[in-house]
């Protein structure tokens, strides 16, 4: 599928913001952990969910997506073999593997998959299962964990990854006993699944901190709950805003987007939060900024590929170090196409701005880099298109109607 995107319009964006993938993703596969029925709103309807939930129904699960409300129908027992082919198309389908030892102490499944961003191991995942008692298999196309009981023990992170935190707290929560674990990740989505699953009864303590305790319990009971906002997709039209002529976001603070609002500021964009809403208005003469990804609360990597467009408009020289990912650059020959002038060197993007971006035909290679993309052919007045767009659709819902919002004329060809 291709995206035609062109400026028609100048216009200030103002939008709802969507839930939030990254939550979503492992509070759908946690859910399953209760046998009684769950209801989760805010779900965002992007490709991502509509792949785990075909993974739900081949587990034989009933479900009921409508309006971003999703309602599960649980069951006691799940079939423990998660092989379908749906498995290999994301990232997040490995959430299954914490919330099946859960739910029946087994699971067999094939590996995930997701943007390719360079080598994306999980074996802090797979030591935490051990520490719990699991015994583990890998294969090159599967995984085999499984325990006779699952145990509590301490488990120390080497890095404070999202992936393993969640997955370590969620096949926790019904571990008689107490487990802890350590330089856990503090992303907003970790307290999301942990205020999820505290509301099906489980009782897990520091999400949000270094150190989270769960206290196993035996019973997790049905709820309703509705999942965060999604700060990555916020941060994508607050950068398009600054692009264009200003941007006025709904559904969120900004809380969870200091990091990004306060490189904005130093660049001279005046941006404005109240409990519920993000402004941001166009300004004449932004300066370059230097800033390094990190681990939250520093600047996320899924940023990293939108911000780096915006340099692009900015007179002087712009660096973003990534340090998470090592291939997280797709974007980098596509944008240069477009007559950026952009170089990589010991993971640093260096920007050299404001250069002109000329339409064209371009390619998207992962969810972020065709964001970067939307964002930069957003500026030109003809039309340019972008292939394998469907990278984009598995995190960005709406995206058509939302870009009109801040006068871009997008249209999804098949
Ligand atoms: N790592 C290991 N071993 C592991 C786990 C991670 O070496 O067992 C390394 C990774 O290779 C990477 C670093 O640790 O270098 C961080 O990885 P992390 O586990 O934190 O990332 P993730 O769980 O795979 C999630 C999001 C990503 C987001 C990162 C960082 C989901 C489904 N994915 O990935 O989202 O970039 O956290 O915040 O939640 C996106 O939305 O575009 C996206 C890629």
């Amino acid at each position: 599928m291709i995206l035609r995107v062109r400026r028609e319009e100048n216009k200030v964006g103002e939008i709802t913001i969507s839930g939030a993938k990254n939550s979503a993703l492992p509070i759908i596969c946690s859910a399953i952990i209760c046998d009684e029925d769950v209801v989760l709103e805010n779900i965002p309807d992007i490709i991502d969910v509509r792949t785990l939930l075909a993974i739900l129904s081949n587990l034989g699960l009933k479900y009921n997506f409508h309006n971003n409300t999703l309602s599960i129908k649980n069951k006691k027992k799940l079939p423990y073999k998660v092989l379908c082919e749906e498995v290999n198309k994301m990232r997040g389908s490995y959430y299954f593997m914490g919330a099946m030892l859960a739910k029946q102490n087994k699971i067999m499944i094939t590996n995930s998959g997701g943007c390719n961003l360079g080598h994306r191991p999980i074996n802090f995942h797979l030591e935490g299962f051990k520490k719990m008692g699991a015994s583990v298999f890998t294969h090159n196309n599967f995984i085999k964990i499984k325990a006779k009981k699952m145990k509590p023990t301490n488990i120390h992170l080497e890095f404070p990854s999202v992936g393993a935190t969640i997955n370590l707290m969620m096949a926790a929560v019904k571990t008689q006993g107490i487990t802890n674990i350590y330089n856990c990740a503090m992303e907003p989505e970790v307290i999301d699944v942990a205020t999820f699953l505290n509301t099906m009864g489980a009782n897990i303590v520091g999400a949000g901190t270094k150190k989270i305790t769960i206290i196993g319990v035996s019973h997790l009971h049905g709820c309703k709950y509705k999942i965060i906002c999604d700060r990555i997709e916020a941060g994508t039209y607050l950068i398009l805003g600054a692009l264009l002529d200003g941007a006025i976001l709904h559904g969120l603070s900004g809380n969870y987007l200091r990091s990004l609002i306060n490189v904005l500021r130093s660049s001279g964009y005046p941006v404005t939060t109240t409990n519920n809403t993000i402004t941001i208005n166009k300004i004449p003469h932004p300066s370059p900024f230097n800033i390094t990804i990190g681990p939250y609360p520093a600047f996320p990597t899924d940023l990293g590929q939108p911000l780096s467009v915006l340099a692009t408009q900015i007179p002087g020289t712009s660096i973003i170090k990534e340090t998470i990912f090592t291939n997280r650059y797709s974007h980098v020959p596509e944008l240069n196409k477009m007559g950026a002038k952009i170089s990589v060197a010991n993971n640093n993007v260096i920007i050299d701005g404001k250069t002109k971006l000329n339409s064209g035909n371009f390619v998207a290679h992962d969810l972020r880099g065709a964001a970067s993309l939307v964002l930069a052919a957003s500026l030109n007045n003809e039309d340019s298109t972008i292939s394998n767009i469907e990278t984009f659709l598995r995190g960005y819902e709406n995206p058509t109607e939302k870009l009109a919002s801040f006068g871009i004329k997008a249209q999804l060809v098949e």
